[in-house]
C-alpha cells in the first residue's frame, strides 16, 4: 500500500525485568541518548517504554517532560473490582502510562487468555481516551509449518478489534520468533504486515489502515533491525531482550530514523 512514511514506532517490553534502581540509570541513559540523536537530526521516532507494573512510577517521574512515552503491560477489561493482580485502564492512565500491551502472547500462552478476552482489553482501553492499545498477534511455529498463519492472524486481530477500538497500533510478533534469536527474515516479516494492513483496509477503511503503526517484534537486534524496518509495511519494533539494555535499543532506533 503506498502511505506517506509513517513515523516510526519503538517500544521496548521489559517483561518482567529490572529494578528500581536499573530502570532509573536506563531512563537517565536513554534520555541522554536521545537527546543527542535528535539533536542531530538523527532520529525522529516515537519511542514507548512498557516496564513491569511496579517500576511504572520509577520511569514515568524519570521520563517527565521528555518525549519518551510509558505504557503497562497489560490491562483488566473491567474499570475496578475483585480481581486480584489485575490492574485497570484508570490506574494504568493515573500513572502516568499512555499506551498498553494487549493481547502479548506470553499472556495468551500462560495465562489462558482467549482472542475474545484480548478484544476485551482492547476496548477497555479505547473507552479510557488516554490509553491507546497495542495489540499484539502472531502464529506459533506449528500454525505456520500448517499453513495457517493468515487464518490465525485474522482471527486475532477481527477478535480483537470487536469492541470497535480509538487509535491502536499493532504488533506482529510470530511466536516463534520471540526470544529465540530466530528473527523473521524482511520478506517474512513483511507479508504478514501487509496481509495485516489489508485486513485493517477491509474492516475500517483505507485512511486508518493506512495510519496504524504496524510493529516487528521477535529478536529484533541492533543487526537486524535496518533491514526490517526498510520494508514498506514496518513501521517499527516492540523489542524484548536487546531493550533491556539502553545502548542496544538506543541502536535500534537509530536504525529507524
Ligand atoms: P524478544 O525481542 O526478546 O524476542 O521479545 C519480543 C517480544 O516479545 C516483545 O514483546
Amino acid at each position: 500500500m503506498s502511505a506517506e512514511r509513517r513515523r516510526p514506532l519503538i517500544a521496548a517490553n521489559w517483561k518482567m525485568n529490572l529494578l528500581k534502581a536499573d530502570a532509573a540509570e536506563y531512563c537517565r541513559d536513554l534520555r541522554r541518548g536521545l537527546a543527542a540523536a535528535t539533536a542531530t537530526g538523527e532520529v525522529d521516532a516515537r519511542v514507548v517504554i512498557f516496564p513491569s507494573f511496579p517500576l511504572i512510577p520509577v520511569v514515568a517521574r524519570e521520563l517527565v517532560d521528555s518525549e519518551v512515552e510509558v505504557g503497562g503491560q497489560d490491562l483488566h477489561p473491567e474499570e475496578r473490582g475483585a480481581h486480584t493482580g489485575d490492574v485497570s485502564a484508570s490506574q494504568l492512565a493515573d500513572a502516568g502510562c499512555t499506551w498498553v500491551l494487549c493481547g502479548h502472547s506470553e499472556r495468551r500462552q500462560n495465562h489462558g487468555e482467549s482472542d475474545e478476552w484480548v478484544g476485551l482489553k482492547v476496548a477497555a482501553a479505547a473507552r479510557h481516551r488516554q490509553l491507546s492499545p497495542l495489540i499484539c498477534v502472531g502464529e506459533t511455529r506449528a500454525e505456520r509449518q500448517e499453513g495457517r498463519t493468515f487464518e490465525v492472524l485474522a482471527r486475532q486481530l477481527l477478535a480483537a478489534l470487536a469492541g470497535g477500538p480509538g487509535p491502536f497500533a499493532l504488533a506482529y510478533e510470530p511466536v516463534w520468533a520471540i526470544g529465540t534469536g530466530e528473527t523473521a527474515t524482511p520478506e517474512i516479516a513483511q507479508e504478514a504486515h501487509r496481509f495485516l494492513r489489508q485486513r485493517i483496509t477491509e474492516e475500517l477503511g483505507e485512511v486508518t489502515a493506512a495510519a496504524v503503526p504496524i510493529l516487528y517484534g521477535g529478536s529484533v537486534t541492533p543487526d537486524n533491525a535496518a533491514s526490517l524496518i526498510a520494508q514498506p509495511d514496518i513501521d517499527g519494533f516492540l523489542v524484548g531482550g536487546a531493550s533491556l539494555d539502553p545502548q542496544k535499543f538506543l541502536a535500534i532506533i537509530r536504525c529507524s530514523g
